[in-house]
């Protein structure tokens, strides 16, 4: 059902670099549904974005990859971030924690205050779900509100329908309602902004300007 157009963009990240791939697909049909729902949706891939592995020396000889800057204005241009991640080795592929790790170190820190709801497709019985709670610590940690739900769709090389929705349409319809119930919640935080907070990335260290990263959000009056 198409609702009535709501002001909430979503960057829709597909975080596999296979042109085949089972989670670029889940992320497009994500992105469908934010459009259904009357969301605005921004679909990118991780190939999109041209990243060396973090090194420090190119970061001061050369500064930030122009991939990072490149994420970063998507994700500050949204709303809220959905990311669907394929589960390697029981975590997430080094690709998108390197992803992660370069836009970290832009300020101000564009994960911090953002709402993001993970999702996974895998080919195993369990959806490539532990590499999403594996995903949540970097996110949380930079201050990233991780939607408490996730979503894994466990066979998945067998989950798709001729349409391009899922074939099991109890999926589907939880799918649907993860994403309904998660862009209810991005649309309360845009209104209500008072839950964000400041952001510290080494808790509980002794004040040090090589280590301090403590940023303030302003919050809306009123
Ligand atoms: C290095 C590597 C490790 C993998 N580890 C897991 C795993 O732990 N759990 C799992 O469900 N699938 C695992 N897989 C299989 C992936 O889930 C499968 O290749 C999937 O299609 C990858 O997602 P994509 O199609 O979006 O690229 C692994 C694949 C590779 C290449």
């Amino acid at each position: 059902m198409i609702k009535a157009n709501r002001d909430l963009r979503v960057l829709v990240l597909g975080a596999s670099l296979s042109s085949t791939s089972l989670n670029n697909r889940l992320a497009a049909l994500a992105a469908t549904l934010v459009t259904e729902k009357g969301g605005t949706a921004d679909v990118a891939q991780i190939g999109d974005f041209e990243l060396p592995f973090y090194d420090r020396d190119i970061e001061v000889e050369t500064g930030t990859p122009d991939g990072a800057h490149q994420f970063c204005e998507r994700l500050k241009a949204a709303d809220a971030l959905v990311v669907a991640s394929p589960e390697y080795n029981s975590s997430m592929p080094g690709s998108i924690k390197n992803l992660i790790d370069w836009v970290s170190r832009l300020r101000p820190q564009p994960f911090n205050g953002k709402q993001a709801l993970l999702m996974s497709a895998s080919p195993s019985m369990v959806g490539g779900n532990r590499g999403l709670w594996a995903l949540r610590i970097p996110f949380e940690h930079l201050g990233t509100r991780v939607y408490p739900d996730m979503f894994s769709l466990a066979q998945a090389h067998h989950a798709w329908a001729e349409d391009g929705q899922l074939k099991d349409p109890t999926l589907q319809g939880r799918l649907d309602q993860t994403l309904g119930c998660f862009l209810d919640l991005v649309e309360a935080a845009k209104h209500y902004p008072r839950i964000k907070k400041v952001w510290v990335e080494f808790l509980g260290e002794h004040p040090n300007a090589a280590t301090d990263r403590v940023e303030e959000v302003e919050v809306a009056a009123g």
